[in-house]
């Protein structure tokens, strides 16, 4: 498989570059190319914040200060990638066409300002964006220094327009033909909701529908379809002047409106920007880099490529509550974690800080300062100079035998069930739990949807599966029936593709695979627990006791053997965790949300007895991670202070350094090592 996209056989580094900014100070254009150069940076992201510096009034275009800074960087061995303006608009634009402007969800149009505040359906918008991305595309497609289209910025956002209401009624049509199977989905009879006519639908609103959880999902879905319709109009706008330069979309941490999954044939490259809060008080840097570590991951599954970070911030984040200097070292560990997990490149949010506005105050190569005599200049030069060495990296991949489910539309589905647990379910900290257990014991991860192909994973873990859709019980059926191992959990199989409560028992599709039924569910209140042990027959450590809390399934086994059972409750002694061999393969229940420590162990256990392959596999202290990218190892020290590796079994040489390291090597704050594997 071709694993780079890009023209360009080097990891790549570098930040937006908002030149635009400077046009009157060439002195400070020209200190920007010998900067980059001595940060060994090799790309700049143009154009995203352009429009109203390319064209000033409408129809009226000025690229020559673009093409001046392409080629000027080009020159210099700098490539662009270049953006598409469409995330921020020009107030004429605004001004004489209202309707480009986003309605929200009580129903009043916003005014001009801020940014990412347009409306996907309208198609003057549509129109306006086509016409500057042809321009553009007309000029620079071909430029031997473009190498990527940034398509706007971070897409995001909902329009509650005349025209968005229209379009989703359109959506709708398209999906359920007539009104009585959207009413039979969305179970309208009850309330006296059945809908006689396509245009009494409405989105929901606060002062309007809200408790339709059907419609509820839906419109999450048609929001996501509509931004992702208008990104393939924005990706045609560019591509007709030149189908072989790959697009790209900058994607945001976790994001909640747009199924990620959903970009995967759409979009040529996945980047994502990634600003963690490093250093948080009352929270540890191990689980800071867990929670990115995850989302990278997340990012590299999409396509099972490798992906960019196109941006991060070189120092502080200024948007954030406080805006935390990373210590030195954390700026090589996040850029490394970044790469050990599956980017091609580590770029920053921006290259030269802003003189005003809001984002002066936000981290920057280079500071207002204005040279490269600083500590977080100095801190990117070392990373550059680590990334040239690197750049075999970009024609590998990580590869996974383990698989965990985060499905979009289930996350949508839970979020908005309305009991068993209103204050809150967790789905992203549960999947998270099982995500840490495995990424401390260095096991390669990828992520999947309901859509996704999962014949190649041994192990499928899909916590809280409540809704199905797309058949994914019968592939689950069969990946068990094959000789795989699933890992699933409470709350699944609740609900189908609409809402729908499954009838004749649940988990849907799969009591006979699990060996079981789930009778009841218990809701704990914040702060109460339970606990639960292992049964006699366990491979669980037999005295160890697990605190669980949130949610206590009650089931019925048939065929399932009992590993664990509650302890309290009128529920004490019936089973926390089953495993049910089925066929060639077999399927654990884990009945409740567990501490975590038992997945740790439980993890361990597992990937023992399922053979999953575990690079280094040693004792490493607490703190320090293992990340494996295809015969590369990324050891990662996320504490504060230094740390020794004891139980090296062999002499190893570091990747991008002549240096050997042997049994009791040292590793700094904050460092990072490679070694073949
Ligand atoms: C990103 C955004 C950038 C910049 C950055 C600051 O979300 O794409 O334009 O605002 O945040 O952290
Ligand atoms: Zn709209």
């Amino acid at each position: 498989m071709e694993f780079n996209e890009l023209r360009v056989a080097d990891l790549l580094h570098g930040a937006d570059y908002n030149p635009e900014q400077w046009l009157d100070r060439p002195d400070i254009l020209a200190k920007d190319i010998e900067l980059m150069k001595e940060a060994h940076c090799n790309v700049v992201s143009i154009g995203m914040f352009s429009w109203s510096m390319l064209e000033p009034e409408e129809g009226v275009y000025q690229f020559e200060w673009l093409e001046s800074v392409i080629n000027n960087l080009f020159d210099h061995g700098i490539y662009t990638i270049l953006s598409t303006p469409s995330g921020a608009r020009p107030p004429w634009l605004a001004q004489k066409y209202p309707e480009v402007l986003r309605v929200e969800k009580n129903r009043v149009r916003n005014l001009f300002g801020l940014r990412h505040n347009h409306c996907y359906t309208s198609p003057i918008y549509r129109d306006k964006v086509a016409q500057i991305n042809g321009e553009l595309a007309k000029r620079f497609a071909n430029h031997p220094g473009v190498i990527l289209w940034h398509l706007s910025n971070e897409y995001g956002g909902e329009c509650h327009c005349p025209l968005c209401q229209e379009a989703f009624r359109q959506w709708l049509k398209d999906k359920y033909q007539t009104l009585d199977a959207l009413n039979q989905a969305w179970w309208t009879t009850f309330w006296s909701h059945r809908y006689t006519s396509w245009d009494q639908i409405e989105s929901p609103a606060l002062h309007g529908e809200m408790m339709l959880h059907g419609l509820n999902l839906d419109w999450y879905r048609f929001v996501s379809h509509q931004t992702l319709d208008f990104v393939k109009w924005e990706k045609e706008s560019v591509k007709s002047y030149n189908p072989h330069l790959p697009v790209t979309i900058n994607m945001m941490y976790y994001f909640y409106g747009i199924n990620y999954f959903d970009t995967k044939d759409l979009i040529d490259v996945v980047s994502w920007d990634s600003y963690p809060v490093w250093h948080k008080a009352g929270t540890t840097d191990l689980d800071i880099g867990c929670d990115t570590a995850m989302m990278h991951d997340l990012m590299r599954s999409i396509k099972n490529k490798p992906f960019l970070l196109m941006e991060s911030t070189p120092s502080m984040t200024n948007w954030q509550n406080v805006a935390k200097l990373k210590k030195p070292g954390m700026h090589m560990l996040s850029s490394m974690q970044a790469i050990a997990h599956g980017s091609n490149s580590v770029q920053y949010f921006q290259w030269r800080k802003s003189r005003g506005a809001s984002e002066k105050f936000h981290g920057a190569v280079i500071d207002h300062y204005g040279k490269s005599d600083t500590r977080v200049f100095r801190e990117v030069s070392e990373l550059g100079i680590r990334l040239e060495q690197l750049s075999p990296l970009t024609k590998t991949c990580n590869q996974a035998q383990v698989a965990i489910l985060f499905d979009w539309e289930n996350r949508w589905a839970i979020d908005d069930m309305q009991g068993p647990r209103n204050i809150g379910m967790h789905y992203k900290e549960t999947v998270q739990q099982h995500y840490k257990a495995l990424w401390k014991l260095g096991t390669s991860i990828d992520f999947i949807d309901m859509n996704s192909d999962i014949s190649s994973y041994q192990i499928v873990i899909a916590p809280m599966m409540y809704l199905l859709r797309n058949n994914f019980e019968q592939k689950l059926k069969a990946f068990v029936e094959a000789g795989g191992t699933l890992v699933t959990t409470y709350w699944s199989g609740i609900v189908n593709e609409t809402d729908l409560c499954y009838l004749e028992g649940t988990p849907h599709g799969l009591m006979d695979v699990l060996g079981l039924r789930s009778e009841e569910i218990d809701g704990l209140f914040d702060g109460e627990t339970n606990s639960a042990s292992p049964t006699t027959s366990s491979w669980l450590t037999k005295d160890k006791t697990y605190t669980c809390s949130q949610l206590c399934d009650l089931i019925i086994p048939s065929t399932a053997q009992t590993l664990m059972t509650y302890n309290e409750d009128f529920y004490q002694n019936k089973p926390a965790l089953t495993v049910n061999s089925f066929k060639e393969g077999h399927a654990y229940y884990i009945a409740t949300r567990f501490e975590d420590d038992f997945y740790d162990e439980f993890y361990t256990q597992l990937l023992k007895e399922t053979k999953i392959y575990r690079p280094l596999d040693i004792p490493l202290p607490e703190g320090v991670i293992v990340t494996y990218r295809d015969g590369y190892l990324f050891l990662q020290n996320f504490n504060h202070h230094e740390v020794t590796l004891s139980a090296l079994p062999t002499t190893y040489q570091l990747i991008d350094s002549n240096q050997d390291i042997y049994h009791d090597f040292i590793l700094q704050p904050f460092e990072v090592i490679i070694i073949h594997e």
